[in-house]
């Protein structure tokens, strides 16, 4: 069984993050897309809300399945058998980072870190700017799910 798992905060989940969870799953029995938990980062949603999106969004792909974790992810990638990280790379300017992440990760665990090049169509998308941009009125319907950005439109409105 080849497993690997698609960290991230999923603060929503966008269609740049689906877009590389497809494709994972094109090359892996089984994708894990792992919630990880930031108690500092001040979050749009809840942990319980981003998995229930994520659940909702990958319905179509029976091999995803969703968790959430706390703690460093090389941990929970050897507790689950999981022998890759699969991380988007939308331009040059994520690499630095990325790299020195694969590099430790790899160094503490074994887990390799395989790069996906993201979709060009969504090289400049990330959840941050899409709540900023959502957040002062901007149209973000074409960046997220349906379903998600119905919940971003909610919970905006929840707000004022
Ligand atoms: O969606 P994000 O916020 O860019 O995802 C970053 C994330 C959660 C994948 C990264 O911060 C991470 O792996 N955090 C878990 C804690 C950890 O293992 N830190 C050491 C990294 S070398």
């Amino acid at each position: 069984m080849r497993r690997a798992v698609c960290p991230g905060s999923y603060d929503p989940v966008t269609n740049g993050h689906l877009d590389v969870i497809e494709r994972a799953a094109n090359q892996f029995d089984e994708v894990v897309v792992a919630v990880l938990i930031n108690k500092s980062k001040r979050s749009m949603f809840s942990v319980e809300e981003r998995i229930e999106m994520l659940g909702e969004v990958t319905e179509h792909l029976p091999t995803v399945r969703i968790d959430s974790w706390h703690g460093l992810l090389v941990q929970y990638a050897q507790a689950n058998g999981i022998g890759a990280i699969v991380k988007g790379l939308r331009a040059v300017s994520d690499f630095d980072y990325e790299l020195q992440m694969a590099q430790m990760n790899y160094r503490l665990s074994g887990v390799d870190t395989l790069f996906m090049p993201s979709n060009p169509t969504y090289s400049f998308l990330s959840s941050s700017l899409v709540k900023e941009v959502a957040t002062y009125g901007g149209d973000v319907a074409h960046l997220l799910p349906a379903k998600v950005h119905q919940r971003m439109i909610n919970r905006l409105a929840e707000r004022d």
